[in-house]
């Protein structure tokens, strides 16, 4: 499965860290070579002789350790590997790497590495939550550093919630994935994301609730597949991706016209929360108050429909068109009339209804429905939804 990888492992120094020495045994099993890094945190809680003893390799422990002519340097061993995993990645590691601090050998081979990073967070439930953990969490993600878990459940400290690290095997399927050659190699993805904004006069728009995080999620989702992804965005709160082709955008029409300049593609996937409505004679002045106290009219014009010119294309129609149905009530029979309405593949139904708090929120419940029927997902974050939605492109293009 990982013949001939080559893993530099950094333990962090959680409880957890006990678990890197199944996963160091698993990942030997696999075929994988393991170079064992340990934070000084984590000699607390594994010893250096059983890592290295199952690693059956030189551990590395200290910046000043490399600075030996005769060791290898730091940067050569950052890079001397195929994948870098961090497990534990305590809170503390996370905030390291968000912040870009590299004052230990950890940190310092995390900033100086050119390989794909992949992080096993593990935390005390409330560290998890805590808003620090979660912009770093934030940052890592738009960084393009892949994470697995944490999972829920009773934690070491007796308090139950996320923060456990995920199981060796999961770490292991994770590792294998972030090695895989990238099942979407050499096809053209084009997302839409985010809201658009209709103007009414140069100072006001009409807009919607839409963070463009889903979107986001699934052009980094794809990239890390492998393809090359064009990512044409209204304005969005969460930053874009790394390694996509970066479209900006403002209004409807301006989407529509950069959809079309992107095409062909094999795939599209409509993620964008585009205005249904445009301000028909949108103002070149600023509206003022004329001291009637009538306020103003506007007519409104309807917008092009993106995802239906594109599925209905009689030439040059991606393989495979995906839109999404946002819905607050019936959401598969709107979702199902939306998907024959438009002309499209399948499309990604998704509640949201304000108690979900999907608008915005880390999370979604999504009904794949494509020809053959309605497959529902349980709730996942939106990371965890990108990533399924990517392996089923993959296989439909397989
Ligand atoms: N969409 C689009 N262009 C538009 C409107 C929507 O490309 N002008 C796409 C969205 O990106 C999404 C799908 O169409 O993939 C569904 O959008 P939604 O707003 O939920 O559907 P509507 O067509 O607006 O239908 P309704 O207003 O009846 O919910």
């Amino acid at each position: 499965m990982l013949a001939g990888k080559r893993i530099l492992l950094i333990i962090g120094g959680g409880i957890a860290a006990y678990k890197c020495l199944e996963l160091i045994r698993r990942y030997r099993e696999a075929g994988a070579q393991v170079t064992p890094v340990l934070t000084k945190a984590a000699e607390q809680f594994v010893t250096p002789l059983s890592v290295a003893a199952l690693a059956g390799r030189k551990l590395y422990r200290d910046l000043f350790d490399l600075t030996d002519e005769a060791e290898m340097g730091h940067i050569q061993l950052s890079r001397a590997a195929d994948l870098v995993v961090v497990a534990p990645a305590t809170a503390d590691l996370m905030a390291k790497m968000a912040a870009g601090l590299a004052g230990d050998l950890a940190s310092t081979l995390l900033m100086a590495t050119d390989k794909r990073v992949l992080i096993a967070p593990a935390m005390n439930v409330r560290m998890w939550q805590h808003p620090a953990t979660r912009r770093n969490r934030a940052t890592l993600a738009g960084d393009g550093i892949l994470s697995v878990g944490p999972n829920e459940g009773e934690m070491a400290c007796g308090e139950y919630g996320p923060g456990r690290m995920a199981e060796p095997a999961e770490i292991l399927a994770a590792t294998a994935a972030a090695l895989s050659a990238g099942a979407l190699a050499g096809r053209r993805i084009l997302v839409t994301s985010g809201p658009t904004h209709e103007p009414i006069d140069p100072v006001r728009y009409i807009a919607n609730r839409s963070s463009g995080s889903q979107g986001t999620a699934i052009a980094r989702a794809l990239a890390g597949q492998g393809a090359e992804v064009t990512f044409v965005t209204g304005p969005a709160t969460v930053p874009p991706p790394e390694g996509v082709h970066v479209v900006k955008v403002e209004t409807a029409r301006e989407m529509l016209a950069a959809v079309t300049a992107a095409l062909p593609a094999d795939v599209a996937v409509f993620a964008a929360a585009v205005a249904d409505w445009r301000v028909a004679t949108e103002s070149g002045r600023k509206l003022k108050k004329d001291g009637s106290g009538r306020p103003p009219v506007l007519d409104f014009a309807e917008n092009p429909d993106i995802l239906a010119t594109v599925s209905q294309m009689a030439q040059g129609r991606p393989r495979l068109v995906i839109g999404f149905a946002a819905e607050t009530d019936d959401v598969v029979a709107h979702a199902t009339a939306k998907r024959a309405r438009k002309g499209c593949d399948w499309i990604l139904a998704n509640d949201v209804s304000p108690a979900t708090g999907i608008m915005g929120g880390s999370h979604n419940t999504v009904t794949l429905i494509s020809a053959t029927g309605a497959e529902s997902w349980p709730e996942m974050t939106k990371d965890q939804v990108a990533n399924r939605l990517a392996q089923k492109i993959a296989e439909a293009l397989a």
